[in-house]
Formats: structure tokens, C-alpha cells, sequence
């Protein structure tokens, strides 16, 4: 195959998966419950009932999908702790053995010659936390920071970079705000304390870790924002989104500031949570890479009904995923450029952290995630022409997974998973992105 996406020498080639949509194995070894354990177990939240009791039972089976990541020919494999398996409440008694699994995952991955890239949080708080307010109490924040402690003093010899949080914006709005994830709150706009005591978080571990000699990320799930027609009340409203969306997130962290949030009718305090000096403590430690999740652009309208001050309206005439997700490449090229714009110089290199797509699973041989995938990383090549500095692509996801409210219904796959049988099939796009990673380093190791 040839090269045809002209990305750098050094360039990572990874994939990504998350604890509670693979590991299954939730009340082995001394693992506490977490706030996804409890959510799925309620009646009505999950499609069809499903639970990550089992998902792909990667807590068991990691050795047989660290050899499919092996023969892939993977940089980098981005994966997640699961808090309580390390904590079983939170905070308090560290659980030998759960730390144990993350040592044994990282000594191997190494052996596969892969780096790990962890991340801290991806959404599976321990419930113990939650029953004590969970992201709406500032001490989470800080029994977040004395978590990151533990682990990096255990892995912190074997793995250089680390990312804090994934995704606080999905966890925000999903989690506390809209209550169609876990921990199934519903409480709109005043949701937000959630996300700055996620941020906080984010700026508390990110000293810790630096204090220790490592790299620190932050993913977000960033989105192009356009308004749906040029009208002052769309452009308005597509601003207000934006603010919500995307600045909330990375003004804080890049630019010790959060953006002007008032069109939403917001304090600027948000709601009471932000302390004096708490801006620093988020934008003093720095980001060495700003991890960024993509998958779509956002189309915006004024509101038709009393309530938010946006509507959500699709994009037409596009591709779009077996989730409905519009397929808009070059989006991803546009949202690093305006990166750029918005931050200049305080803008870290970037990694892409998670691009990828569901697909039905009938759908032979996978050719739209192959479509999918390669028109992303055209647009990666040009962004990269044009001076963005961009460090590497995780591909979400390395197996098909638990995939939240949706249950195993959306198939992110580069491997095909039988949930019933746990059998792995490499899917069309694993041989494709196999070749490119192959064809990428024959060139670049001339
Ligand atoms: C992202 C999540 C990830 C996965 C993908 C499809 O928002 O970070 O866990 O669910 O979407």
C-alpha cells in the first residue's frame, strides 16, 4: 500500500478503548462499583438492559488483544484505569490487586513494544464518590489529585505521558446535565459545577504528575460549530454552543480564563463553584499535548422553544454513521485551524485521542470505517501542511465495546467482537490500518 497521507516522521499510530466499555470483571478482585455499574443496572437507561459486566472481558483476555495490537503494528495504545478497581471507594484503601492488572497491562504492552497512554477517568467514577455528590462536590476534585498519585508512583517508571480526564463536556451534559449517562442526573445548566470541579481535577493531578517527571493531556471532544443560516439569532446561537461546547473545556486550561457564558444566562462563578486562585490551579501546570476527540461537526439554529438558547439540526447531504453521526472530514482540518486562531501560541502540539465511526455489523468488508478513517487522516495531512503540529492518531476503538446508553449496539471496532462467544475477528479496516501504519513507517525509516 502506498503512503499517501504525508503525516511526520515520529508520527504515533495507536488506538483507544476505555475500562468500563472492554474490561468487564466488575466485582473481581476487590474492583468497587462504579457510577456506570449502578446507571446500567437501572431499568430504562441502557438499550436493551446491556451492562459492562462482561463487555469483551478484556480484564481476562488483554493478553490475546495486546497480540492483535502486536501484529497491527501500534505505537501507542490508549486505554483507561478504572478509579475503583484502584480505589474501591474513591478515596481511602488502595486495592492491591486492582493496581496489579494496570502493571501486568503496561509490562506487557511494553513487551509488544507499544507505549501505554492511560487515562485517569473516562466516565466510571467510583459510586461510593458519587453517593457523596460525585462531580458536583469540589473534595472529588481533590481525592481525583490523590488518585492520580497512587498510579503514577506505581506506572510512572514504565509510562512517560498520561491523560487526566476524557471527555469532561460529554460527562457534563450526558452525565449530570441531560441524564442519559451515568450518574443519570438531570439538572440542565446547573449541571456545570460538574465540569469545573472536573477542570480543577484536571489542574491538581496535572501538578502531580509533572511533580513526578510526566506528560500531561487533557482530551476533549471538540466540535466545529456552524450556525444553520446566517441570521444574527443563529450566529448567536451558534456562539453560545461553541462557548458551552468546546471553550468552556479549553479556555481554562490553555488561557487561565473561562469564556463569557452570560447568553446562556450562567454566572460567572458557575453557580458558586469557582474559588478564588481556582483559574490558576487548572492553566499554571501547563498541557504538554491537547488531546482531541473527533467525530463531527455541529450544526446550530436558533431555538424554536423556550429553554436552551440553541437547537440542534442535522447536516444534510452528507454520509452519515450507523449512529447518525454526519460524516464531515474536512471538519477535523477546519477545527484545527481555528485551534490555532483561538489559541496561537499556547496551543500544545496535538494528538488525536479518539476518530472513528460505528458501522453495522452486517456491513462487509467495513468499507465505510476504512472510508471513514483514511478521510480523516487526509484531513490530519492537510492541517498538518499547514503547520499544525500534530503528534499522533488513536483510532476509536481497538474492538467493538460497550458502548454507554447505546449498549453493544454501535460497533467501533477495528476488531469484530461475538459478545456471546468473546471470539475476535479482525475486521477489514484492522488489514487496512495495518498496511498504512506498515507502508507510513517504511518510508519514513528511509
Ligand atoms: C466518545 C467516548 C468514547 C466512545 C466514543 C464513541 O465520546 O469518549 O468512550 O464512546 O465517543
Amino acid at each position: 500500500m502506498p503512503d499517501r497521507y504525508d503525516l511526520p516522521t515520529g508520527f504515533r499510530w495507536g488506538a483507544a478503548t476505555a475500562a468500563y466499555q472492554i474490561e468487564g470483571a466488575v466485582t473481581e478482585d476487590g474492583r468497587g462499583p462504579s457510577v456506570w455499574d449502578v446507571f446500567a443496572a437501572r431499568p430504562g437507561t441502557v438499550r436493551d438492559g446491556h451492562t459492562g459486566a462482561v463487555a469483551c472481558d478484556h480484564y481476562h483476555r488483554y493478553p490475546e488483544d495486546i497480540a492483535l495490537m502486536k501484529n497491527l503494528g501500534l505505537d501507542g495504545y490508549r486505554f483507561s484505569i478504572a478509579w475503583p478497581r484502584v480505589l474501591p471507594t474513591g478515596s481511602g484503601p488502595v486495592n492491591p490487586a486492582g493496581l496489579a492488572f494496570y502493571d501486568r497491562l503496561v509490562d506487557a504492552l511494553l513487551d509488544a513494544g507499544i507505549t501505554p497512554l492511560p487515562t485517569l477517568f473516562h466516565w466510571d467514577l467510583p459510586q461510593a464518590l458519587e453517593d457523596g455528590g460525585g462531580w458536583l462536590n469540589r473534595d472529588t476534585a481533590h481525592h481525583f489529585a490523590d488518585y492520580a498519585a497512587i498510579v503514577t508512583d506505581r506506572l510512572g517508571d514504565r509510562v512517560p505521558a498520561w491523560i487526566t480526564l476524557n471527555e469532561p463536556f460529554v460527562h457534563t451534559v450526558f452525565g449530570y446535565a441531560l441524564g442519559t449517562h451515568a450518574p443519570g442526573r438531570t439538572l440542565m445548566l446547573e449541571a456545570l459545577p460538574a465540569a469545573h470541579h472536573q477542570l480543577l481535577a484536571h489542574g491538581l493531578a496535572a501538578s502531580v504528575l509533572h511533580d513526578r517527571g510526566l506528560e500531561v493531556m487533557l482530551s476533549n471532544n471538540l466540535t466545529p460549530v456552524e450556525p444553520a443560516t446566517s441570521s444574527d439569532a443563529d450566529l448567536a446561537a451558534a456562539q453560545a454552543y461553541d462557548a458551552l461546547h468546546n471553550r468552556l473545556f479549553t479556555d481554562p486550561v490553555l488561557l487561565g480564563r473561562y469564556p463569557d457564558l452570560s447568553a446562556l444566562g450562567v454566572p460567572d462563578d458557575l453557580y458558586g463553584a469557582i474559588h478564588p486562585g481556582d483559574t490558576d490551579l487548572i492553566a499554571a501546570p501547563g498541557l504538554d499535548g491537547l488531546g482531541l476527540n473527533f467525530y463531527n461537526p455541529t450544526r446550530i439554529a436558533a431555538p424554536t422553544e423556550p429553554g436552551l438558547p440553541f437547537d440542534f439540526v442535522d447536516i444534510p447531504d452528507v454520509p452519515h454513521t450507523a449512529f447518525g453521526w454526519p460524516v464531515v472530514p474536512d471538519a477535523l482540518r477546519q477545527l484545527l485551524l481555528s485551534l490555532r486562531d483561538t489559541y496561537g501560541k499556547t496551543l500544545p502540539p496535538i494528538t488525536i485521542t479518539e476518530n472513528g465511526c460505528s458501522v453495522t455489523e452486517s456491513t462487509t468488508p467495513d468499507q465505510p470505517r476504512i472510508d471513514f478513517m483514511s478521510a480523516h487522516l487526509d484531513a490530519l495531512a492537510a492541517a498538518t501542511a499547514e503547520g499544525i503540529d500534530i503528534r499522533g492518531y488513536y483510532t476509536w476503538s481497538l474492538l467493538d465495546n460497550y458502548e454507554w446508553a447505546e449498549g453493544y449496539h454501535q460497533r467501533f471496532g477495528l476488531i469484530h467482537v461475538d459478545f456471546a462467544t468473546q471470539q475476535r475477528t479482525p475486521k477489514a479496516s484492522y488489514t487496512w490500518y495495518r498496511d498504512l501504519i506498515a507502508a507510513h513507517k517504511a518510508r519514513h525509516s528511509k
